[in-house]
Formats: structure tokens, C-alpha cells, sequence
């Protein structure tokens, strides 16, 4: 399997899940506002995670691309309350004005409210799953819901916000706790041991660090700012490599070879 056409695939049925789950209803403004980041160009590299999960372990793609846009809302609602004044104070995201410039600061908080618990919403919704039963669901919304909240992005905006931390603590908990879940939740929807989970989970980590100081050197702060660039390169390099040693564990090299040429690919992202 190619990498391209994985990852389009994945952008093709992530944009179509969107439009299945998340129906017009009204207030349209609440509607459109949920809507805005996420039909705005973002790289889905959280749904192909899970995807990537899925694939090593025989999960069900379907499921896959539900879970990824469960975790799709997490993240951008996590984009929008991040731009707003009391946090980033942006006025532009991907080269457009944020959320709340478009449809105010009220809106924009209330969007993202809708987003996190949306996601739940599909998480729990059994019926929208054809190959995973309940319990696994419980776990998998379990999991998405810790690394997402109280041990996982929330707090690392927080250690962010109050400079709790050096940047690899706040790195792991900011950006890369619901970067491993896509990976780890994605391995729960097939028939992933215990051990396998745990190799993902170090993985998925060492994933979301590298992702976050490539984010950082192109945006020349954080890492970049601390490092300079050569030295930022080198410890995105550094959690590559570890990243792809710790995938080997698993011995499936026919399975995981899509998920390394993805970590070469994130290293090496301009975007
Ligand atoms: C941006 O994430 C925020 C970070 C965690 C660094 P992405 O770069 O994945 O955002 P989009 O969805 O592709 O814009
Ligand atoms: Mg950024």
C-alpha cells in the first residue's frame, strides 16, 4: 500500500463521514461555525493515524474513519478555542480569518463546546459501528477521553498557558496524548493484544513529539526558538528514528511499512 493513496483515501472518506455525521441543523450559525475549520484544508493527520492503526491490526476502515472524525472534531475544536484572544489571540488559520473573526468570540466558544461533545456523541452511538462491540467502544471513548482531556491535551494547554514544564513535557501532553490515541484507538477497533496497544502507544507518543517540533520549526517558535533550526531538525530526527525502532517491535513489517513511510513523512512536511 502507497502512502499517497492512503492518504488520500483517507481525506476523501474523512470528508464524506464529515458530511453523514454532522447533517445541517439549526441554529444554522452554530452549524456553519462547527463546520468552518473543518472543511478548511487540514491535513486529517489524526484520522489517518487511526486509520494506520486500524490497517496494522484488521480493524474494520469504516470504523476507522468514524473514530477518525470523532477525533477530527476534538482537534478542531481544539484549533478554535487555541485562536481565541484569551488564548493565542490569532486572526488567521490556514491562511483564513479564525472562527471567532468570522462569527464572533460567543460563537466560536460555543462551536468548540459542540465539536468536543459531538465527538462523544458519534463515539457512543453504537449503531454507526459495523465491526466493533460495545465494550471495545467503551474503551476506545475512555482512552480518546483521557488523552484528549484531564491527562492528555487539555492539560498540556494549561502547562503551556503557565509555562509548567520544559517543551518536550508540554509537547506530550499538548499535542502528542490524542495523536497516540488516533494511533492507539485505531489499533482497539481490530484485534490488537495488550502488548501491541503498548508498542503503539510509545509509537503514537514519540509521533505526536516529532509532529510538534516540525510544527514549531515551521512556525519558528518553541523548539526552533530553543534549539535553532539545525537542533530542532536533529530531535525531530531523534523521535523518527525512535518512533520507527519501537514500531519494528511488532514484527507485521508488511503491515507497519505504510505507518513508517508516514513518520519519514511527517518529518519532512512544509506544511
Ligand atoms: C495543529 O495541528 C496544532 C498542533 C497540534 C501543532 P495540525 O497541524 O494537525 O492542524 P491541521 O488540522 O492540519 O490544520
Ligand atoms: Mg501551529
Amino acid at each position: 500500500m502507497n502512502l499517497e493513496t492512503f492518504l488520500e483515501n483517507v481525506s476523501k472518506n474523512i470528508d464524506r463521514k464529515i458530511d453523514e455525521l454532522l447533517k445541517p441543523f439549526e441554529p444554522k450559525i452554530l452549524y456553519e461555525a462547527m463546520l468552518y475549520y473543518l472543511k478548511n484544508g487540514g491535513k486529517r493527520v489524526r484520522p489517518a493515524l487511526v486509520a494506520m492503526g486500524a490497517y496494522i491490526t484488521g480493524g474494520h476502515p469504516e470504523d476507522a474513519f468514524t473514530v477518525g472524525t470523532a477525533i477530527e472534531f476534538i482537534h478542531n475544536y481544539s484549533l478554535i478555542h487555541d485562536d481565541l484572544p484569551a488564548m493565542d489571540n490569532d486572526d488567521e488559520r490556514r491562511g483564513k480569518p479564525t472562527c471567532h473573526k468570522v462569527f464572533g468570540e460567543d460563537i466560536a466558544i460555543l462551536a468548540g463546546d459542540a465539536l468536543l461533545t459531538y465527538a462523544f456523541q458519534i463515539l457512543s452511538q453504537k449503531n454507526l459501528y459495523k465491526n466493533v462491540n460495545a465494550d471495545r467502544l467503551l474503551d476506545i471513548s475512555n482512552l480518546i477521553a483521557r488523552k484528549a482531556g484531564v491527562e492528555g491535551m487539555v492539560a498540556g494547554q494549561v502547562m503551556d498557558v503557565k509555562k509548567i514544564g520544559d517543551l518536550e513535557e508540554i509537547a506530550k501532553y499538548k499535542t502528542a496524548a490524542l495523536i497516540e490515541a488516533s494511533l492507539v484507538s485505531g489499533a482497539m477497533l481490530g484485534n490488537a493484544s495488550p502488548q501491541e496497544l503498548d508498542v503503539l502507544s510509545r509509537v503514537g507518543q514519540k509521533i505526536g513529539i516529532l509532529f510538534q517540533i516540525v510544527d514549531d520549526i515551521l512556525d519558528k517558535e518553541g523548539f526552533y526558538e530553543e534549539l535553532g533550526e539545525e537542533g530542532a531538525r536533529e530531535l525531530a530526527k531523534t523521535f523518527a528514528s525512535m518512533a520507527i525502532q519501537e514500531l519494528r517491535e511488532l514484527n507485521k513489517p508488511e503491515k507497519t511499512k505504510i505507518l513508517e513511510d508516514f513518520i519519514i513523512y511527517l518529518l519532512n512536511r512544509t506544511k
